[in-house]
């Protein structure tokens, strides 16, 4: 794995220790008030990650493209602003609301970039 799979599959491990370790903690201190946050890192983090390293695994020529790097930095970004943000929110902070919407439409922008790249490229021959 090079380049922009490299990157998101990086990206999915740290979502998955950091999503698996909030797991443990709600079930050792058996208060499930960051369930969103931990289901949220699980899935839109670590397995939506995952996917993407593979398709740029499998794709590598669309990997190369700027775009490519600019879909990995947006979700990135999005992606860990979003996770934070609610975190803080379920901490008892609603302050943090901002934050979290534009995080949200970001994340959103992340995946219609995707759609843009990736459909194309299954859709060739
Ligand atoms: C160390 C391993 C894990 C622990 C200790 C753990 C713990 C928990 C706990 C305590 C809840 C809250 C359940 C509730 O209040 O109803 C939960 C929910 C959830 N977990 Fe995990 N989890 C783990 C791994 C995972 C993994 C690997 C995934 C997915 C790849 C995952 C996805 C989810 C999802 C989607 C929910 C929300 C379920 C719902 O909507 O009812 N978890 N988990
Ligand atoms: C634009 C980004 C997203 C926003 C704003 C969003 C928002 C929400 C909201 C408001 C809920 C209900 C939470 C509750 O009732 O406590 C929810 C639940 C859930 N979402 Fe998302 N979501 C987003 C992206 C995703 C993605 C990309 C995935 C999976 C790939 C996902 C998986 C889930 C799951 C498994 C649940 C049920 C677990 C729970 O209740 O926390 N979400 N989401």
């Amino acid at each position: 794995m090079q380049g922009v799979a490299r990157n998101f599959f990086t990206l999915a491990i740290i979502y998955s220790l950091c999503g698996m370790a909030l797991g443990l903690h709600m079930a050792i201190s058996a208060d499930h008030g960051q369930m969103p946050t931990h289901a949220h890192t699980m899935v839109a983090g670590w397995l939506m990650s995952a996917v993407f390293a593979f398709f740029y695994h499998l794709f590598p020529a669309v990997a190369q493209k700027t775009l490519a790097v600019v879909h990995f930095w947006l979700t990135a970004i999005s992606g860990i602003g979003l996770m934070i943000g609610l975190y803080v929110m379920l901490a008892g902070h609603p302050a943090i609301e901002p934050v979290l919407g534009i995080s949200s439409m970001a994340f959103y922008a992340g995946m219609l970039l995707f759609a843009f790249i990736a459909l194309p490229a299954i859709w060739k021959n």
